[in-house]
């Protein structure tokens, strides 16, 4: 039987989106998702963008009987770890939720992948591991002290594979920490959608531009920046797709090693900036207020991406215009 990677979250945005790629490099794939927050239309859109097949299970990280059965039944040599809860402010209000099913869930598949003798993960890490710094410029080395409990939860998990890595040599692990993924693919099918109102900024801005919004609340014009408003450094999904397809096959073909990459462009955008360029692109006009300060936003700050681009051999490649027009021909086009 030929091997499969296991892609946990594979329904959601960034998993979605990296199966596409996947599945156009020739791997076999198998997605375990119990879409808590993606829905299998979705996973019937890869298909129908990439003509390929894959398997799905609906099934929880959490229960150790799917993934013992699958780990016994479907050759997995290799697994991609997108499953978990990602929203900061649900994560102050529901901690337990969130250590249960980020921490808790990721040891149970863990402890499955050990027993099976499956030890080559990536695992999607984020840039709120590092909290706030002086030095906009995040690289590697920059020392982590996440201010939210979700960004704790990925610390520890990052942490726990450092521990499993160090008491058996024969891991291989791949910590990708993502500045802020937008866009959607560019074939309008797949993208971004969030089930309840947008936390973040591009997916809102495209709300308020399809109408379902009435505008924008740009949270502080007050920072220490050029006009006031937050700077993030925005990637496209696909260049985020494209470097976990990377990071596999160096680990892959390197085995027992860990790295830890940060996967961003290297540059930032304001808030404004990037409203002016959606503007552009949907010839729409985003009305916004701005309000206060939202608690636990940053000033500034972006990926020193260097790392990932010597060791993966891989860079962002696309820009700001290409991030707005993607989102928004997902935006107009789908609403599933
Ligand atoms: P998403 O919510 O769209 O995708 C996560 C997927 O995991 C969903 O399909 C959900 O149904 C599934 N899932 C959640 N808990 C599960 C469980 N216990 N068992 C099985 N499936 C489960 O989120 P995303 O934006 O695609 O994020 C993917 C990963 O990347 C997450 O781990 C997230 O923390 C991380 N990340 C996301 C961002 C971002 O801004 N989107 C940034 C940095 C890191
Ligand atoms: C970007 C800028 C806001 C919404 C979050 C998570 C992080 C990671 C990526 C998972 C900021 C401003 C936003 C709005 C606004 N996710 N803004 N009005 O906060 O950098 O990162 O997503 O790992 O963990 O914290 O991204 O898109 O929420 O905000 O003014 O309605 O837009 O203040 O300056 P953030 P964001």
């Amino acid at each position: 039987m030929e091997s499969k990677i296991l892609v946990t979250g594979g329904a959601g945005y960034i998993g979605s989106h990296t199966l596409v790629k996947l599945l156009e490099e020739g791997y076999d794939v198998l997605v375990l998702d119990n879409l808590s927050n993606s829905k299998l239309e979705t996973l019937d859109r890869v298909t129908s963008i990439t003509k390929k097949k894959f398997e799905f299970i609906k099934g929880d990280i959490r229960d150790k009987n799917i993934l013992k059965e699958i780990f016994k039944n479907k050759s997995i040599n290799s697994v991609m770890h997108f499953a978990g809860l990602k929203a900061v402010g649900e994560s102050e209000n529901f901690p337990i939720k969130y250590y249960e099913n980020n921490v808790l869930g990721s040891i149970v598949l863990l402890k499955e992948m050990a027993l099976a003798e499956v030890k080559t993960i990536v695992f999607s890490s984020s840039a709120t591991v590092y909290g706030q710094h002086s030095n906009n410029r995040y690289d590697e080395k920059t020392p982590t002290k996440p201010i939210n409990v979700y960004g704790k939860t990925k610390l520890i998990i990052e942490n726990i594979l450092r521990d499993i890595k160090n008491s058996d040599d024969n891991w291989s692990i791949g910590l990708l920490r993502y500045f802020n993924p937008v866009g959607a693919h560019s074939s309008g099918f797949i993208g971004e959608n969030p089930k309840e109102k947008p936390n973040n900024l591009l997916p809102y801005v495209a709300q308020v531009a399809a109408g379902l919004r009435e505008k924008l609340f740009i949270f502080g014009d007050d920072y220490p920046t050029v006009d006031g408003t937050g700077r993030r450094d925005y990637i496209h999904i696909e260049d985020l797709s494209s470097a976990h397809v990377r990071a596999l096959d160096y680990i892959q073909k390197n085995k027992n090693i860990l790295f830890t990459v940060n996967l961003g462009t290297g540059r930032s955008y304001s808030v404004f900036e990037m409203i002016n360029a959606f503007e552009k692109v949907s010839g729409k006009k985003i009305p916004f207020k701005v309000v206060e300060r939202r608690i636990g936003d940053l000033a500034e700050f972006y990926a020193d991406p260097s790392k990932a681009e010597k060791l993966l051999d891989w860079k962002a490649n696309f820009d700001i215009k290409k991030m707005c027009e993607d989102t928004w021909r997902w935006q107009k086009n789908n609403i599933i």
